[in-house]
């Protein structure tokens, strides 16, 4: 029985695909390689020892995806594929309903036509939209502030409407805040396709000379400094939380939706000087205008994946930084471009 894990070869998706080889489980990859790369995967091998099936497959391709579930035994799925970029959103949203919410289509269709149906979802704190109060429950309101919030939306009301249609299936739908940091070997980690847009890589980048300064959006928010809030998660922390995840629609069936956060709100310039200490670099900065669609402060109350999943975030700030500029520095350029047959 193996565990298909669709973007496997994405940031979050290789750091998890670390942690269900380490935990025993057979996995296997589909991944089309648009937004990551190969070599993520040879890493994955690397630093578990262990080898698995990788899929080059895109999920609007309907007979490649089938091909998967006849050629294996699926018992669930972790389903992290999607395009990810709140701004690029903005301006190919067709892309985007396309990629994410036809591919997932695809996915179900197929899960339901191999009677599969246990599923954890890569969500997103974005589905709370920009004024939730904090900190952040799941029942809290939910509402798309761009296209790829609105496609994270829409995947949960879908799986919902799946449930309700057939109780038998275990869905569970994780809601990331700010995922952070990189595996401690540092071979694997954020690997962003040009100029970065989160906070945390363009720190690094900044830190490996490769810009100038870091740009700070905005220094009058209310806050305790005046920069932006929110609620850092170490990487692997969040792969854990993916683990305990399965381990609950392995179990049986339901549906459920869990913060996965350290309930901790952490500002730009807090992590900008978390940075310095722990490496000892300085890093340059200006305060220019908020970025449109910000919001002031942004952090979960993750006691529900506590009480409910066993689940809960160990891993601080300071690992969060180390770990990140551990990457960095071995990677100065990210993932080497490898072929996909050379894995
Ligand atoms: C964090 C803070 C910025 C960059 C986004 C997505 C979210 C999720 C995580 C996918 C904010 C400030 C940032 C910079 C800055 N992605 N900042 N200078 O916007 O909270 O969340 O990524 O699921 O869906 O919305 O993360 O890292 O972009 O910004 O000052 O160069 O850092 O204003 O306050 P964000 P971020």
């Amino acid at each position: 029985m193996s565990i298909l894990v669709t973007g496997g070869a994405g940031y979050i998706g290789s750091h998890t695909c670390v942690e269900l080889l380490n935990a025993g489980y057979d996995i296997i990859v589909l991944d089309n390689f648009s937004n990551s790369n190969p070599e993520s995967l040879q890493r994955v091998r690397q630093i578990t020892n262990k080898s698995f099936k990788i899929y080059d497959v895109d999920l609007l391709e309907r007979e490649k995806v089938e091909m998967v579930f006849e050629e294996n035994h699926v018992e669930a799925v972790l389903h992290f594929a999607g395009l990810k970029a709140v701004g690029e959103s903005v301006s190919i949203p067709i892309d985007y309903y396309q990629n994410n919410i036809t591919g997932t289509l695809v996915l179900l269709e197929m899960m339901a036509r191999h009677k599969v149906k246990k599923i954890v979802f890569s969500s997103s704190a974005t589905v709370y939209g920009a004024n939730a109060s904090v900190p952040i429950i799941e029942d809290s309101p939910l509402g798309a502030t761009n296209p790829y919030g609105s496609t994270k939306l829409i995947i949960e009301q879908l799986l919902n409407d799946v449930y309700l249609s057939d109780r038998s299936w275990g869905i569970v739908i994780l809601r990331y805040f700010n995922p952070i940091g990189a595996h401690i070997s540092g071979e694997i980690g954020e690997d962003p396709k040009g100029k970065p847009n989160n906070l945390m890589p363009y720190i690094t980048q900044v830190a490996a000379g490769k810009h100038p300064r870091l740009n700070i959006y905005g220094k009058d928010y209310p806050t305790h400094d005046g920069t932006g809030v929110r609620d850092y998660i170490h990487v692997v922390d969040l792969a854990t939380g993916h683990i305990k995840a399965l381990e609950k629609v392995l179990s049986g069936k339901g549906i459920g939706a869990y913060n996965l956060g350290t309930g901790t709100g952490i500002s730009v310039l807090d992590l900008v000087h978390a940075f310095e200490q722990v490496t000892g670099l300085n890093i340059q900065y200006q305060i220019l205008d908020r970025r449109p669609g910000d919001s002031a402060t942004c952090f979960a109350d993750p006691k529900k994946a506590r009480e409910e999943l066993g689940w809960e975030a160990i891993k601080g700030i300071e690992d969060m930084c180390r770990d990140a500029w551990r990457w960095q520095s071995k990677n100065p350029n990210g993932y080497k471009k490898v072929d996909i047959v050379s894995i």
